[in-house]
């Protein structure tokens, strides 16, 4: 008996760290998404916070500040570019990370 009991309470303690690992992996992450758009994005934007932009793409400051920027407009963007800019293929958490970059990049 006593041997079940402890097993039992191995396997609610596996299950809460499982748990909790996952919750941790879903939230999404500034720094993770700067990395991700140093990566994929600086290519053709400005993706730090200052610097002289190319003419090409909007730096990502100027993005983040425009008042008609929203999480809902990013993911639909991001989701479905338009040319010149390429269809990038993230998976959600990328852009959720690249969205809460973004947005800390966000000054007014
Ligand atoms: C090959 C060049 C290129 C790459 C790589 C690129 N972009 Fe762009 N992006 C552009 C261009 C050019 C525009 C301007 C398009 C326009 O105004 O029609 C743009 C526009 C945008 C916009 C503004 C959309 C709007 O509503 O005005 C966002 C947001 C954006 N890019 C995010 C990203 C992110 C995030 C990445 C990396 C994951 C990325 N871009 C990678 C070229 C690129």
């Amino acid at each position: 008996m006593h041997g079940s009991r402890r097993a039992r309470w191995l396997a609610t303690a596996v299950f809460l760290a499982v748990a909790s690992a996952a919750s941790g992996a879903t939230a999404a992450d500034v720094a993770n998404g700067l990395q991700l758009s140093r990566q994929w994005c600086a290519s053709c934007h400005l993706v730090e916070p200052s610097g002289v932009a190319r003419d090409s793409a909007p730096s990502f400051a100027s993005i983040s500040n425009d008042p008609t920027t929203t999480p809902e407009r990013l993911h639909a963007w991001l989701a479905d570019p338009h040319p010149p800019m390429p269809g990038l293929d993230l998976a959600k958490q990328q852009e959720d990370d690249i969205i809460a970059y973004l947005k800390s990049l966000k000054t007014q």
